[in-house]
C-alpha cells in the first residue's frame, strides 16, 4: 500500500494496531505485538501515544516483543533499544512492565543460547504474535537478519553487516562504537506472526524496496522472503515506492 506521505502511512498502521488492540480486549484476550525500532516506526508509536492519551486506548491488554538489541548493551545507555522504546512508548502508555519483552543486551556469552530459546518459547506461551512490524535497513535486513539469514533462523546473537554499523554510527558517534553483534529474532521468528506488516519512507529506501517486493527470494535479500507469506502488507510512502 502506498500513502503520499509518512504521516498518512504511519497513522493508518497506529490504527490498524489500535483496532487490533480493541478487537483482543472486547474478546477478554492480550493483544501480542512484535515491535520495531529505528527511524521507521517513531510516527506509528507518535500516534499510539496520541490515542491512548487523547482517546483513552488502553495497552493493559497488550504483550510486546521486540525484534532485536545490540550485543553487548547496557539498557540504560542511549542508544540501547530498551532506551528507544521507552522514550517512544512505553514512558507514556499503560502497558504494564511485565507484559515488556526486549532481547537483553547484557547476558554472559554463555547465556545468551539458553536467553534466545527463551524469548521464543514466551513469544510461543501467550499465543504467538497477532502483529510483527519491521522497518527495512538498506542491506534488506529485518530485524538483524542480515543478508546469509536462513528463512527457518530463530532468536539468536548474529553479527551487523558493515553498511549497518555505518548507517548507525551517527547514534554512536562513530562506526567504531557500534556494537558488532546483535541478537535479534530471527525470520522463522517473524514469520510465525498472524500479520506482518514492513514500513518503509524516503527515496533512500526505494533500491533496497524495489529488490525487496520484485528481486528474487534470496538470503542475499532477508527481506525477499516476505514475498512467501500472504500476510505481509509492505506500507509505503510515495519516495520508498518510486523504484516500483
Ligand atoms: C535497525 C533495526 C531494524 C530497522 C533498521 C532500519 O537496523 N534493527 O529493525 O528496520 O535499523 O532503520 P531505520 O528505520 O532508522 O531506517
Amino acid at each position: 500500500t502506498v500513502y503520499p506521505d509518512k504521516q498518512t502511512a504511519s497513522v493508518k498502521v497506529a490504527e490498524r494496531i489500535a483496532r487490533l488492540i480493541q478487537r483482543k480486549q472486547e474478546a477478554g484476550e492480550q493483544a501480542v505485538l512484535g515491535l520495531a525500532t529505528g527511524a521507521t516506526p517513531v510516527g506509528v508509536y507518535e500516534e499510539l501515544v496520541r490515542l491512548h492519551q487523547e482517546e483513552g486506548l488502553s495497552f493493559q491488554n497488550v504483550v510486546t516483543f521486540n525484534l532485536d538489541e545490540y550485543y553487548p548493551m547496557l539498557p540504560d545507555a542511549p542508544q540501547s533499544y530498551v532506551t528507544f522504546m521507552n522514550e517512544n512508548l512505553f514512558d507514556h502508555i499503560d502497558i504494564k512492565r511485565e507484559n515488556i519483552h526486549i532481547p537483553d543486551g547484557t547476558l554472559a556469552p554463555e547465556e545468551v543460547a539458553a536467553f534466545c530459546l527463551n524469548y521464543e518459547r514466551q513469544i510461543e506461551e501467550v499465543g504467538g504474535l497477532d502483529l510483527q512490524i519491521l522497518g527495512i535497513g538498506r542491506t534488506g535486513h529485518v530485524g538483524f537478519n542480515e543478508p546469509g539469514s536462513a528463512p527457518n533462523s530463530g532468536t539468536r546473537l548474529v553479527t551487523l553487516d558493515d553498511l549497518t554499523r555505518r548507517d548507525a554510527s551517527r547514534d554512536f558517534g562513530g562506526k567504531e562504537n557500534v556494537p558488532t553483534k546483535a541478537i535479534t529474532m530471527g525470520i522463522g521468528t517473524i514469520f510465525k506472526a498472524r500479520e506482518i506488516v514492513l514500513m518503509a519512507w524516503s527515496g533512500k529506501k526505494a533500491p533496497i524496496i524495489k529488490k525487496a517486493v520484485e528481486g528474487e527470494v534470496s538470503g542475499e535479500v532477508p527481506a525477499t522472503y516476505l514475498q512467501l507469506a500472504d500476510n505481509v502488507e509492505f506500507v509505503l510512502d510515495a519516495d520508498a515506492a518510486s523504484e516500483l
